[in-house]
This record gives C-alpha cells, sequence and structure tokens, in this order.
C-alpha cells in the first residue's frame, strides 16, 4: 500500500495506528522507519567494525509482519539508495510479506524513485494507493498558532 499526499495529511497518523494494531497481535511485528534510517543502518554494515552485514539487516527488515518505508521520495534518489531500497522491497515480496509506502511524492515520482520493479511489486495481490488530498492537520491542530498557511 501505497499512502501519498500533501504534509500534514496524517499519513504517519494512520500508519501508526496499522503498526500498533499489527504489533498487538500475538506472535506478529511491525517496523516503521524513514529509508534515511534504512539507508544508514546499511551503511552502517559497511564498515569493518560492523558486527553485522548488509545481508543480515535485509534478512531483518524482510522478517517483520509489516513494514512501512517513511519518507520515501526524501533523500537524494541516488542508484545505491534505489539498489538498497529494490533489495528490502524485494526481499519483503519474496517472502509474500506486505510493505506500505509513505511519500509526499506523485505516483509517477515514486516509480521513479523507487525504480518500476520495485514500485511494481508493491503493487501486486490488490496493492492500494491511497491520495491524501486534503489540508495540513498540523495547521488547525494548534489553535494558538500563528504560522501564516
Ligand atoms: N485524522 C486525524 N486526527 C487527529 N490528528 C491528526 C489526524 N491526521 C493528522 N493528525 C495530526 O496531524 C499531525 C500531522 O500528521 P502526520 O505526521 O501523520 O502527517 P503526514 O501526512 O505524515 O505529514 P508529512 O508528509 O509532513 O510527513 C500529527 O500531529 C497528527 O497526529
Ligand atoms: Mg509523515
Amino acid at each position: 500500500m501505497v499512502l501519498r499526499g500533501n504534509v500534514g495529511t496524517g499519513k504517519n497518523h494512520l500508519a501508526c495506528a496499522v503498526a500498533r494494531q499489527v504489533s498487538e497481535q500475538e506472535g506478529f511485528s511491525s517496523l516503521l522507519l524513514t529509508v534515511a534510517e534504512i539507508i544508514q543502518r546499511i551503511r552502517a554494515t559497511w564498515d569493518r567494525q560492523s558486527t553485522e552485514t548488509e545481508a543480515e539487516i535485509i534478512e531483518r527488515f524482510a522478517g517483520v509482519d509489516l513494514l512501512i518505508l517513511d519518507e520515501v521520495g526524501r533523500q537524494y534518489g541516488t542508484e545505491a539508495e534505489r539498489i538498497t531500497l529494490f533489495q528490502v522491497i524485494d526481499a519483503r515480496y519474496r517472502a509474500m510479506r506486505p510493505t506500505m509506502v509513505i511519500s509526499n511524492l506523485l505516483p509517477r515520482e515514486i516509480t521513479e524513485y523507487l525504480g518500476d520493479a520495485a514500485y511494481d511489486r508493491l503493487r501486486e495481490n490488490g496493492g492500494r494507493l491511497v491520495n491524501f488530498d486534503w489540508f495540513s492537520h498540523r495547521a488547525y491542530k494548534e489553535e494558538t498558532s500563528d504560522y501564516p498557511a
């Protein structure tokens, strides 16, 4: 599932609720991470001092019942990032586990960012794209807020 749309529209709000529902069920796990955190964790294994390998980290990401990738498109979108994200999404796809993606980008930009093959895997078996096309909740949450819109 892809949750995409404007800033402050409640994508994380909803994704957190979903993750909590999954984790509260006996024997099920969920994880919500930004793409930056995923890339950083994988890069950390390239250090000679690292006790974990890249493959082990990818296996760990593939092993949780629900993985939510947040801030997709916020990074540079380098080829190395695309390869890493493909490895994670594909490992989960092969394990037949669902992956949720959160992004501010347009669908076509998400495809470009993740690459066709990764995006296509998200669509299988009734994959859904939800458009959060309303205003930011942050603006009217704080009644005292005097930030201009
Ligand atoms: N339906 C809602 N009910 C109550 N609070 C909400 C609702 N939707 C969003 N919020 C609140 O509005 C704020 C912004 O929501 P959230 O962080 O989920 O937005 P987002 O879509 O992930 O934004 P961004 O794209 O900037 O990351 C949070 O404080 C969140 O708790
Ligand atoms: Mg968010």
